[in-house]
């Protein structure tokens, strides 16, 4: 079997937290369970780029058991989780081309593995496989049936294809499930955001400014658990709905020229490019932290703040402090690269629960709808969001009511109730 990893001896403890990780994942291993029954995805050739992360692993086998020819890459450089790579491709026999801390190029040779199997289905977690299909394997998407999108950056890309008629088959936009975004992006990014700041640097929350760039569904989760922490929280955004939603929140707002010169630490959130520029690094007090959690590392602009301030990396694991000549010293964490899943292990599994139960659900109903999807980005259907909001409830041990036959009668007229 063909793969990539970096040291096949980290295999037990891979397993261990494989296993660790599917405890807090009943909707999934439900799916899985129906899935080696009934196999839907009987001979479907996928590759997905994912974080390479043992909830992923979970995913893969739950899509191997569903009969699914599968192959997996890295979707970030530093995101995979070595162990559970090796456990992947000894305990589970699915490839992997993925090693924490590879270089660029090694990025894109592993993506170009994956790619290699000939895949008719793909999963992307920021649209690099899709992208590689359409630019550079035009033989690939002739037999392409469809893919599946994990998060907002990969949608907004995907969007972009379909407005330019580049997109050339159908993509679900797994991200904007209700399950998914509303709990993923808000619990178990923020959750793991904070762990990561945390874990790279030990600091202590508590009475410190932490400004956050964008208060969509990861920020606004952010926000509120870094507020919950004892911190001072500032919000800097370009949608003037969501800065009147962060200011009723209770945060303060303001330009990040302005947040620059008060905030402690820093963190972007935004799925933009260079939201914290030179201008900002060099407006900071001395000692700011600044992190990423968007899902490329373009939202700081490193390259600048390379070539104004002499750089000394790794200070500690995960921190490189950059020196003004005046002396001032900012530091960045994880290279800018998402810090939950640089630092930290990434979203918890509870909440990946949903978002992969959703992820396999979508396979199957891209596999079941073979050639009748329409070439575009695609909702999840209702009923698969509702599914796994209904058996997350089941398994939480939480009973919610029902519309009793009145009910669902004044609600569907506009006749009664005047
Ligand atoms: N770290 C992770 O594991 C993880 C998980 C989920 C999503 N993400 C990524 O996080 C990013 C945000 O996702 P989301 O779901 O919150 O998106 P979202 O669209 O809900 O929110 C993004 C917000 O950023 C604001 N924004 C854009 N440019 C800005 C700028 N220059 N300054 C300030 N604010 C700006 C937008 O107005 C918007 O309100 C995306 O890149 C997404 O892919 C990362």
């Amino acid at each position: 079997m063909n793969h990539d990893i970096k040291d096949p001896s980290l295999r037990a403890e891979g397993l261990r937290r494989i296993e660790w990780a599917d405890n807090d994942m009943p909707v999934l291993r439900r799916i899985r369970a129906r899935f080696a029954e009934e196999k839907p995805l009987r001979g479907l050739k996928m590759s997905a780029c994912l974080h390479i992360t043992s909830e992923t692993a979970n995913l893969a086998r739950t899509l191997k058991d569903g009969g699914a020819d599968l192959v997996l890459c890295a979707s970030n450089p530093l995101s995979t989780q070595d162990d559970v790579a090796a456990a992947l491709v000894q305990d589970f026999a699915i490839p992997v081309f993925a090693k924490k801390g590879e270089d660029r190029d090694t990025y894109y040779r592993h993506l170009q593995a994956a790619l290699d199997h000939g895949p008719v289905v793909t999963m992307d977690d920021g649209a690099d496989l899709v992208t590689a299909i359409l630019l550079e394997r035009p033989q690939l998407h002739a037999k392409m049936i469809g893919s599946m999108e994990e998060t907002t950056t990969g949608v907004i890309r995907l969007k972009a294809m379909e407005r330019d008629g580049a997109l050339k088959f159908p993509v679900v936009a797994v991200n904007d499930a209700r399950c998914k975004h509303l709990f993923d992006n808000r619990y178990g990014t923020v959750q793991s955001t904070v762990d990561g700041i945390i874990r790279a640097t030990s600091v202590l929350l508590a009475g410190r400014t932490v400004v956050v760039a964008g208060y969509g569904w990861c920020g606004r989760g952010f926000a509120s658990r870094a507020r919950g922490m004892g911190a001072i929280v500032v919000v800097t955004e370009v949608d003037p709905v969501r800065a009147l939603e962060a200011a009723m929140d209770g945060f303060q707002v303001m330009e990040m020229a302005q947040a620059a010169r008060v905030g402690d630490i820093f963190c972007s959130l935004t799925g933009d490019t260079h939201v914290i520029r030179l201008e900002h690094f060099r407006a900071m007090k001395d000692g700011a932290m600044v992190a990423n959690s968007g899902h490329f590392n373009v939202e700081l602009d490193l390259e600048a703040l390379e070539k104004a301030a002499r750089k000394k990396p790794g200070v500690r694991q995960y921190v490189d402090q950059y020196t003004f000549p005046d002396g001032k010293r900012v530091f960045v964490l994880g290279e800018g690269r998402l810090i939950n899943l640089t630092a930290a292990e990434g979203h918890p599994a509870s909440v990946m629960d949903m978002s992969f139960a959703i992820q396999a659900l979508a396979t199957e109903h891209v596999a079941k709808n073979r050639g009748k999807l329409a070439v575009k980005v695609h909702p999840i259907p209702e009923d698969i969001d509702e599914w796994v909001a209904a058996i997350k409830l089941e398994e939480m041990g939480l009973r919610i009511d029902r519309l009793t036959p009145e009910q669902e009668k004044y609600l569907s007229s506009w006749k009664l109730g005047t």
